[in-house]
């Protein structure tokens, strides 16, 4: 039995997700929430694997991309996101299945089909955060931050793919979020979202 909360953030690279993974964390805990951040990749074995290819080790088929990224899930949901919730905390992630959607069917794969999987055999989040913003705004934010590139999934019309994906899924759980405006309107806009979701004023 689970008793916490599943609130996933998606959006493109460059959409402002972990800013606002923090700034909801904060929000939450004020009002006397349990919370966990957390990311996929994520740092375990499988995310190690995945961040080696993406930062321009061998390039792996899709099919092969798609099968680590889900391992990786596997082991999040098992080891880190259920055992929180059972313990009522509310889990942020940043990113979820929705990036398996979207990224992966950018590379050709069948979106719908990951979708239709996924849903069957993970858990299903309370909320989903995507963060709205235009591909060339992302890409040129992640640019400028510096840090580690990842051609893997830093393509500009891979990127475009990836946007109609996140665009096209149409599901009662997500929540589009405007996220062209600084971060303290993106996070106001993103407490209201969750306070209609979970109840309570944030
Ligand atoms: P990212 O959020 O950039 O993580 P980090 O900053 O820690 O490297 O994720 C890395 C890339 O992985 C990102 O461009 C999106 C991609 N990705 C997928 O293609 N499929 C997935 O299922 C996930 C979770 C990420």
């Amino acid at each position: 039995m689970t008793t916490g909360h599943l609130i996933v953030f998606e959006g493109l690279d460059g959409s402002g997700k972990s800013t606002q993974v923090e700034l909801l964390a904060t929000a939450l805990r004020v009002v006397g929430f349990e919370v966990v951040e957390t990311a996929e990749p994520t740092r375990g074995e499988w995310g190690h694997r995945i961040r080696t290819m993406a930062r321009g080790g061998e390039p792996v088929p899709p099919q092969k991309e798609l099968r680590w990224f889900m391992a990786d899930r596997r082991e999040h949901i098992d080891h880190l996101i259920v055992p929180a919730m059972e313990t009522g905390c509310v889990v942020l992630s940043d990113r979820y299945y929705l990036s398996t959607v979207a990224y992966q069917g950018a590379r050709g794969l069948d979106w719908r089909e990951i979708l239709e999987t996924s849903e069957r055999e993970f858990l299903v989040p309370d909320l989903v955060l995507l963060l709205d913003i235009d591909p060339s705004d992302g890409l040129l934010r992640v640019k400028q931050r510096g840090g580690i590139a990842e051609p893997a999934f830093e393509d500009a019309s891979f990127l475009d793919g990836v946007a109609a994906i996140y665009a096209s899924i149409d599901r009662p759980y997500i929540e589009h979020i405007d996220a062209r405006d600084d971060s303290d309107t993106v996070a106001a806009r993103v407490r209201d979202a969750v306070s209609r979701r979970i109840g309570g004023p944030l």
